[in-house]
């Protein structure tokens, strides 16, 4: 069995370590911040993340260690995994610093070793990084050969927050972008060894395997502004549904249920950095895409509508007091990046609205932002008592509990659906809106 080395313990590093050592791999993760590393080795997973805990108290200290040791940990690897974040400039193109700098190290361990490594990327990066940037690197640094004496592929990862381990255990699809047949018979090995039976499998260039990962989340992305546009006109005619339009287009197949609920845009680390990031990348090769252009102006419009509702239902009020229910950028998560919530939020604020929020994970990591800005709730009746409009911006479980009654304690009973979780036909009694219902 290879021995695997996963470079950067974040969501996917984490994720992938840890279901990779479940199978009797042994793996090391590397990690250069020290209170996440000692997090981990006391056993602490340092994010939310269902599964990964308990993944990682089974493995930890057997299958898998964790060391700040890049070096060491590369020289005794078979299989370098490379996962460290690619962060947005603020121009929107993408950081590749931290995987300039991992690469640097580890082409100085390949130049000391006579064994065939595999240096694989996982991290998102833009087409032609691992031919153009990621090889030279490591053939300058190892003074080495890549295809004749290390292996390099790129294999994108399409894990989801909420369900990572999951997604790991049962991928719908591993691609493996490499040059090289040696490269690609060792990752089909390690893949066939990973899983009972080989998920659908793809073999093709660095530069395939790195467009499919743009595509794939820019064209999710895309189906969620085209569901909000059409969210948008019905919201202008009385009688119009999105989510019945949602539901029957759904059924063609050529169109798929999935992704198409239709809310205050998209959110997270991915989508918002990724389309960002292909677009500034195709734009550098001549070409503005005016489809993902429009994709990102919707999504950036959407929150800006829900304000736009909330305040209109505010209009004849002297004081204004907000509570928000829900501020992770979707439900099973405290992740709060580019959460639609935090710009609702802060755009409330700009217009003197006080504003009460909830969340039952996402609060610490909202205080961390807002601090003493706003009012925290740990319950939802708390949140919603004396206010005089409430929004529902993540699909918690527990809002789709939620009946008019609830909203009695409320000064004014006016209520702003944008996740879609209440039955709009069940609540009559109050002043309700949601996104894409034709009032
Ligand atoms: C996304 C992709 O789904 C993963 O396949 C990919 O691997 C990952 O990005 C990544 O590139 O690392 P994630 O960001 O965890 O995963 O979350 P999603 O479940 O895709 O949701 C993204 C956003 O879209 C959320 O704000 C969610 O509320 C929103 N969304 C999703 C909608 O508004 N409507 C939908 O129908 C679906």
């Amino acid at each position: 069995m290879p021995k695997v080395c996963v470079i950067g313990l974040g969501f996917v590093g984490m994720t992938m370590a840890t279901v990779v050592a479940s199978k009797e791999f042994s793996v090391v993760g590397v990690e250069t911040n020290p209170e996440r590393l000692d997090n981990i080795k006391n056993c602490k997973v340092p994010f939310f993340e269902p599964k990964v805990d308990e993944f990682l108290s089974n493995t930890i200290n057997k299958t898998f260690h964790v060391s700040d040791n890049l070096s060491e940990s590369v020289f005794k690897s078979d299989i370098i995994f490379v996962c460290v974040g690619t962060p947005s400039k603020s121009d929107g193109s993408v950081d590749l610093s931290y995987v300039k700098q991992v690469c640097k190290e580890v082409g100085t361990v390949l130049k000391e070793t006579e064994d065939f490594k595999v240096v694989v990327i996982k991290s998102t990066v833009p087409p032609l990084t691992t031919n153009q940037t990621v090889k030279p690197i490591l053939e300058k640094e190892s003074q080495k050969k890549a295809e004749k004496d290390f292996g390099l592929c790129m294999n994108p990862e399409f894990l989801k927050e909420g369900s990572a381990i999951d997604d790991m255990l049962h991928p719908h699809l591993v691609v493996i972008g490499s040059e090289d047949e040696k490269t690609q018979d060792i990752m089909r090995q390690f893949y066939t060894g990973l899983y009972d039976s080989l998920p659908e499998y793809l073999e093709t260039t660095p530069e395939n395997a790195e467009l499919i990962k743009y595509a794939n989340n820019a064209f999710l992305a895309t189906k969620i502004s085209f569901i909000n546009s059409i969210a948008n006109v019905c919201n202008r005619i009385k009688g119009a549904d999105v989510e019945t339009i949602a539901k029957a287009i759904g059924k063609d197949p050529r169109i798929g249920p999935l992704f198409l609920k239709a809310g205050p845009g998209f959110g997270g680390s991915c989508f918002p950095k990724d389309l960002a990031g292909f677009l500034s990348f195709s734009s550098s090769l001549g070409y503005n895409s005016p489809l993902l252009e429009s994709t990102q102006l919707v999504n950036k419009r959407q929150a800006e509508i829900v304000v736009d509702m909330i305040l209109q239902k505010l209009d004849d009020s002297d004081r204004k007091t907000v509570s928000v229910l829900g501020l992770a950028f979707k439900k099973n998560t405290d992740d709060i990046r580019e959460s639609v919530a935090t710009k609702v939020v802060e755009s409330l604020l700009q217009n003197n609205v006080d504003i009460k929020v909830h969340d039952p994970m996402a609060i610490p990591n909202f205080r961390k932002v807002f601090s003493d800005r706003i009012t925290y709730s740990e319950r939802i009746d708390d949140c919603l008592k004396d206010t005089d409009c409430c929004v529902i911006l993540t699909d918690w479980d527990e809002y789709f509990e939620l009946s008019a009654n609830d909203f009695k304690s409320m000064r004014s009973q006016r209520v702003v659906d944008a996740r879609r979780v209440l039955d709009p036909k069940k609540m009559n009694s109050i002043d309700f809106s949601a996104i894409g219902y034709g009032l």
